[in-house]
């Protein structure tokens, strides 16, 4: 197999889950990575266990048995490893990183079984090492470390980093459901595995503190050195009483840098429903990093999926390539010729607030000049008597010009009185603004 000139090829060892994202992001996000970075990538070989499975939007050309033909191909320029497992991968990750070429790699337990000594290969040979995908997936976690914190003295990492065990205490604490049923309808959405044992049980937590947590203070932390406990055991009892503190159950990953050294550890924990950490539902994860140079900052987003740690994976391989001279991302100047759309087009949901007189019919009038713009309402409050009357409506989501032009109309009738006040409103599950 021989690289089309000028292409970069990317080796994948492994074409499942996230496997599949990575092709089909490499594919259809071809052009727009060709014009950010100046590469155009082609998906070279790639290593499965069964090579007849057809895989959608994959060429089965590509597929293969044979570990050499991905490992040993000396036109592949970057290898992606997304097939798991400690054991065959380790040794397959340590073969090509001793050749010089780069891996990217989403396997959270084997950087934090044996994430030093693959760095001490890839020191070796000069290749690079990217493991973004390894913990909480699409968020950049990371980066943020090693990049953007990495002259800051982050004194603490606290997270909810799997999204499975956050999805059944969300569950437990929503609706009072049991442990097992929550399990059950975790499955039953995707959210957690046939066998949970590693989720539940804290281990793929464990293995992603040590990830962060040896970031975050430059240190060698590996999976042995956390302790952890899962959620397992937890009675909805224990939820409930939590509940009636004030507290919400997560599961949390706990690191902390003190004077006396550092200490990593994951359980279940009781957060107040104030803290930032409490918000943070169903399947989503979040990080809270602490440095007394940044305060504190959080990233949240989903822990999981195909396509979000897929996301993960083609942003080491765009950083292990780096970008050419005249691409966007290498001088920041990208115009990617998508026109700015005319604010009067821009949809959100709004609040609207008017002073109506009290008279009979007066809502049935705004309702219809509302409808008559071609916008609906959501909710409607009415309060006051008399000419203090007040009218609030909240609107569905609309065009501006579709709200402007229902105002003017309600602005001229008679028992309106004084500007109707408009706000736009976040968070109805509806566009923004
Ligand atoms: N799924 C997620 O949401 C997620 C999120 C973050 C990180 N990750 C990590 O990403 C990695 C991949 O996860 P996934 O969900 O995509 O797994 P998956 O769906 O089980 O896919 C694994 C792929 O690797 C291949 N494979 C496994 N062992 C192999 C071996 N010994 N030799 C050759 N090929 C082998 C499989 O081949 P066959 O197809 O022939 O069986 C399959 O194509 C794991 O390290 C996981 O922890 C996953």
């Amino acid at each position: 197999m021989t690289a089309d000139s000028g292409a970069v090829r990317i080796g994948l060892l492994g074409c499942g889950t996230v496997g599949q994202s990575v092709v089909r992001w490499l594919d259809e996000g071809g052009a727009t990575i060709e014009r950010a970075s100046g590469h155009r990538l082609e998906v070279g070989p790639i290593l499965v266990r069964d090579a007849a499975r057809p895989r959608p939007g994959v060429d089965p050309a590509l597929l293969t048995t044979d570990p050499a033909r991905v490992l040993d191909d000396p036109d592949v320029s970057v290898i992606v490893e997304v097939m798991g497992g400690v054991q065959p991968t380790l040794d397959y990750l340590r073969r090509a990183l001793e050749r010089g070429v780069s891996v990217v790699t989403a396997n959270k337990q084997l950087m934090a079984r044996h994430g030093p000594e693959l760095f001490d290969v890839a020191q070796a040979s000069g290749a690079e090492l990217r493991f973004e995908a390894s913990v909480c997936a699409a968020i950049p976690v990371i980066k943020v470390l090693r990049e953007s914190l990495l002259a800051a003295e982050v004194t603490a990492v606290t997270g909810i980093v799997n999204g499975t065990t956050n999805f059944i205490l969300t569950e437990m604490a929503r609706v009072g459901l049991g442990y097992e049923e929550a399990l059950a309808r975790a499955q039953e959405l995707g959210y957690a595995e046939a066998d949970p044992t590693d989720d539940v049980g804290g281990a793929d937590a464990a293995a992603k503190m040590a990830i962060l947590s040896s970031l975050a203070f430059h240190s060698r932390v590996g999976i042995d050195d956390v302790p952890y406990e899962g959620i397992d055991d937890l009675q909805p009892e224990d939820l409930a009483q939590a509940a009636d503190l004030g507290f919400v159950v997560k599961l949390l990953g706990v690191a902390r840098s003190q004077a006396g050294g550092i200490s990593v550890r994951v359980y279940p924990g009781l957060v107040s429903r104030g803290h930032r950490l409490a918000a943070i539902g169903g399947p989503d994860n979040a990080v809270l990093l602490e440095s007394p140079t940044t305060g504190e900052l959080m990233l949240v987003g989903p822990g999981a999926g195909g396509d979000a740690t897929a996301s993960a994976v083609v942003a080491d391989i765009l950083s292990v390539l780096g970008t050419h001279q005249g691409s966007f991302l290498h001088n920041a100047l990208a115009d990617s010729g998508r026109p700015l759309m005319p604010p009067d087009e821009v949809t959100s949901a709004f609040y609207v607030r008017l002073s109506v007189a009290d008279r009979p019919g007066v809502l049935a009038k705004v309702a219809s000049i509302v409808a008559d713009e071609g916008l609906s309402i959501r909710t409607v409050v009415q309060s006051g008597t008399g000419d203090e009357a007040r009218l609030v409506l909240v609107l569905h989501e609309g065009r501006e010009r579709q709200m402007k032009a229902a105002l003017a109309r309600v602005s001229e009738m008679d028992e309106v009185r004084g500007e109707p006040v408009v706000l736009r409103v976040l968070g109805t599950g509806e566009g923004e603004p």
